[in-house]
């Protein structure tokens, strides 16, 4: 054996105990009371381990229709690491004139020799060109089994329209893949926009008033009937709205396949922050929104409506986010958070009592694992990788605008009070994190092929 973890409070998804780990060639080899002399031992006494988190949601190194953001597939994974992050999916967007195999393979090229930990891509479509069909059986056989949609972004270039993406769905679905959608009625985003671009009010206090719930909540009634009318399953990111969630229950409770996200900022930030003389930090889509919608996703996590919590992280600097102080068309939509993901849903989830640590495993690791098809990851089980977090239930950790390792020079929590942070980070076996010490290395991490299980996918409804 290579490495042990020893009497440390062992989380999985459907189970909790004291033991130690026991990790050989990169997974773990046993669970329970390990020992060999030759291996090496991290102490875990009073700690939790936890496996290691599948952010499934991220956009490093992406170009979003005004700015590109400030980190590269090297310091988006080393920040996501010292989070407890050892898995994120990101996108490879198409361009213009661009097939998405091509896209997959520049996206490859971006992130090979540079991630840290594993990664994988969604493949996201643009159009349902005659090039982009033909491309989805091999895209989905090369190992990147999920299409993601934008419903809006029509001015970046980014929209799909509805008769496409019901062609796109249809032969995703009958080649076995997952489709992702996220969800606003362009229409009603950018004519609510215009209106207030032409009255020259385009201010971030107005920012929520121009991509309002109904817009979230029509686009996904429509997609949900889609769904009916294609049999394809789909996943809705970022699920911002109370509308939006009740939505999805009666699609679940009618049976169809309808699985969904929400993000850490739409269960702790409100709208009243674009009220803020620096509101424009705020800005992403969907934006910010009440309070009762927050506490909506929170039942709705808690009674498995929604499946997993993303960080949809988008890491830019202040000096763009700026660039939408009196006018936020200004300025491409994202807020950063792969660092957070895990320390804001310790806290504010489990220590505040609103899910059980078994709960946290699924949203963060389990769900994602067995919905997006890492087979080998997502729980402490042998055969699994030894992806695992070590985490210190007691520690205080205030987040500032720079205590932590993303790009951006800002953070939307400033001031949150947190107990329980990552203190060692393991990836295949490899420590990578360790009391605040980056001990991993660019290229140490590997695309990781996926393949949908609908089985899979049931048993994270069931
Ligand atoms: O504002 C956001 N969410 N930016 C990232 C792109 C997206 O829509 O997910
Ligand atoms: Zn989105
Ligand atoms: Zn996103």
């Amino acid at each position: 054996m290579d490495l042990i973890i020893r009497n440390g409070w062992i989380v999985t998804a459907h189970d909790e105990f004291a033991g130690d780990v026991g990790i050989a060639d990169g997974k773990i080899v046993s669970i329970g009371h390990v020992r060999d002399e030759r291996a090496r031992v991290l102490d875990a006494a009073g700690k939790l381990v936890l496996p290691g988190v599948i952010d499934m949601h991220t956009h490093i190194d992406h170009w979003g229709g005004s700015a590109k953001t400030d980190d590269d597939f090297f310091s988006g994974t080393r920040a996501a690491a010292f989070g407890g992050v050892t898995t994120v999916i990101d996108f490879a967007i198409q361009r213009p004139g661009e097939t998405a195999e091509a896209a997959l393979r520049r996206r490859r090229s971006e992130a090979d020799g540079k991630v840290c930990i594993d990664y994988s891509l969604h493949a996201h479509v643009t159009g349902a060109d005659e090039a982009t069909l033909r491309g989805i059986p091999d895209i989905i056989l090369d190992g990147a089994a999920s299409f993601k949609m934008f419903t809006t972004y029509k001015k970046a270039g980014f929209k799909i329209e509805d008769h496409d993406c019901l062609t796109l769905m249809k032969r995703i679905h009958e080649h076995g893949g997952l489709v992702m959608i996220h969800a606003e009625n362009d229409s009603m985003c950018e004519s609510l926009t215009e209106m207030l671009v032409a009255a020259d009010v385009a201010v971030p206090a107005l920012y929520p008033d121009s991509r309002p719930d109904v817009a979230e909540a029509e686009c996904i009634a429509r997609m949900i009937l889609f769904a009916e009318y294609t049999g394809a399953t789909i996943y809705i990111v970022h699920v911002s709205t109370r509308k939006g969630a009740e939505l999805i229950r009666r699609a679940q409770k009618s049976g169809l396949n309808v699985i969904a996200e929400t993000c850490p900022h739409y269960l702790l930030l409100h709208r009243d922050r674009y009220l803020e003389a620096d509101g424009y930090k705020y800005i992403m889509a969907p934006p910010l929104r009440d309070e009762e919608d927050s506490e909506a996703l929170w039942e709705s996590i808690r009674d498995g409506v929604l499946s997993v919590v993303s960080s949809d992280h988008c890491d830019y600097r202040l000096d763009k986010k700026m660039a939408g102080q009196r006018n936020f068309t200004q300025v491409s939509p994202g807020i950063h958070g792969t660092e957070w993901l895990l320390p804001l849903m310790y806290h504010y989830g489990v220590n505040a009592g609103r899910i059980t640590r078994q709960q946290l495993v699924k949203l963060l690791s389990h769900h994602p694992a067995q919905i997006f098809g890492l087979s080998g990851k997502g729980n402490i089980a042998v055969g699994k990788d030894a992806d695992l977090v070590i985490l210190d239930p007691t520690a205080r950790h205030t987040i500032t605008d720079d205590n932590h390792h993303m790009q951006a020079d800002f953070s939307p929590y400033r001031g949150f009070e947190l107990r329980g942070y990552p203190e060692t980070v393991i990836s295949r076996g490899q420590v990578i994190v360790q009391n605040g010490q980056f001990l991993g290395a660019p290229g140490h991490g590997r695309f990781v092929r996926r393949s949908i299980r609908p089985e899979e996918i049931m048993a994270v409804r069931a």
